[in-house]
C-alpha cells in the first residue's frame, strides 16, 4: 500500500507547487524578444516585475530600448510610478483592443493598485482612432494620448498579454514635475463639484452597447408626440395648463354635484 501511496502522494505535492507558482514569469517571457531589455531590467529593479507575476490576468505596455530615454534620468521612484502605470490590471491583446469603439476605454494599472496615485493618473485611456491606429495616454483630463500601438510582443491567453508601444506614457503630474495648466482656469467648478476623484472615470467611460440599442425602440412612442403636437394646436379640448385642469375638475365637481342633486331630488 505504502507503495502506490509514496508516488501518488509526491505527484499531488508536485501538482500543487505547480499551481502555486505563478502563471508567467515576466522577465523570462521579455528575455525571449530582443529590444526590451531596458525595459525589463528596470522591471526588476523596480521589483515591478513580482508584482506582475503575482497577477494572472494583466497587460503590459512594452517600450523598446530607443523608446526608454525620456524615462532613464528619472528616479527610481518615479520610474516605478511610470512603469506601473504601463501594467494594466486585464488582458487585451490586439483582437481585444481591435474590437473597442471609436470611444474612450479607461483601463486601470497597477500605479491605482500602489495607492499612491492621485485623481486620475493610475488609469490609462485608450482610445481605437478612425484610422484604425489605437493609442494609450494618461487618463488625467487634458492628458495626450501618446502611445501608439506598434503591435503584439506576446500573449498567453487569457492572462498575460505584452503589447508593444511606440513610447512611454508619462501621465500629468507622475514626475512631480508637473504644472497643473488645463485645471488652473476652473476654479469655480472645484468648488461645485466636491468628489472630484470618481466621477471623471464614469464620465469618460463610453458604453459601446446603450447608443444603437436605444434607437430601436424609438419608432413606438413616436405615436405618443404626434397625438401631443394635435393636442398643442389648440384644436383639443384637454388644456395643458394648470389653470386647465382646474377647469377639468371644475366640471367633474359639476358633474357629482348634479348627480347628488338627482339622488336628493
Ligand atoms: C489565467 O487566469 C485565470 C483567471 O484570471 C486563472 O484562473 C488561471 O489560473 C490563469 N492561468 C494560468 C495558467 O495561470
Ligand atoms: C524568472 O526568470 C528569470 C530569468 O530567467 C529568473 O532569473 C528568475 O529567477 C525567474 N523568477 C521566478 C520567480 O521564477
Amino acid at each position: 500500500m505504502s507503495r502506490t501511496a509514496a508516488p501518488v502522494l509526491l505527484s499531488a505535492v508536485f501538482l500543487l507547487s505547480l499551481s502555486a507558482a505563478s502563471a508567467f514569469n515576466i522577465t523570462l517571457l521579455l528575455s525571449r524578444y530582443p529590444g526590451y531589455e531596458t525595459f525589463n531590467d528596470l522591471l526588476s529593479k523596480t521589483n515591478l516585475a513580482r508584482e506582475i507575476n503575482r497577477r494572472s490576468t494583466i497587460t503590459i505596455l512594452a517600450l523598446t530600448n530607443d523608446s526608454m530615454a525620456p524615462i532613464a534620468a528619472k528616479t527610481e521612484e518615479v520610474q516605478t510610478r511610470i512603469l506601473s502605470n504601463h501594467v494594466v490590471l486585464d488582458y487585451y491583446d490586439n483582437l481585444k483592443l481591435n474590437k473597442l469603439k471609436n470611444t474612450k476605454t479607461v483601463l486601470t494599472t497597477l500605479f491605482q493598485a500602489s495607492g499612491t496615485a492621485n485623481g486620475q493618473q493610475g488609469f490609462l485611456a485608450v482610445v481605437h482612432r478612425k484610422d484604425g491606429s489605437i493609442v494609450f495616454g494618461s487618463a488625467v483630463k487634458g492628458a495626450p494620448l501618446v502611445s501608439i500601438l506598434e503591435g503584439s510582443v506576446a500573449a498567453q491567453p487569457y492572462n498575460i498579454s505584452v503589447l508593444a508601444v511606440s513610447q512611454p506614457i508619462i501621465g500629468p503630474g507622475i514626475d512631480g514635475e508637473w504644472v497643473p495648466v488645463a485645471e488652473a482656469p476652473a476654479p469655480a467648478k472645484k468648488k461645485a463639484s466636491p468628489p472630484p476623484a470618481a466621477s471623471p472615470v464614469e464620465d469618460e467611460v463610453v458604453a459601446d452597447a446603450p447608443a444603437p440599442e436605444e434607437a430601436v425602440p424609438a419608432p413606438a412612442p413616436a405615436e405618443a408626440p404626434a397625438a401631443d403636437a394635435d393636442a398643442d394646436d389648440g384644436s383639443s379640448p384637454v388644456p395643458k395648463s394648470g389653470a386647465g385642469k382646474g377647469a377639468v375638475s371644475g366640471v367633474t365637481f359639476g358633474l357629482v354635484v348634479a348627480l347628488i342633486s338627482l339622488v336628493a331630488a
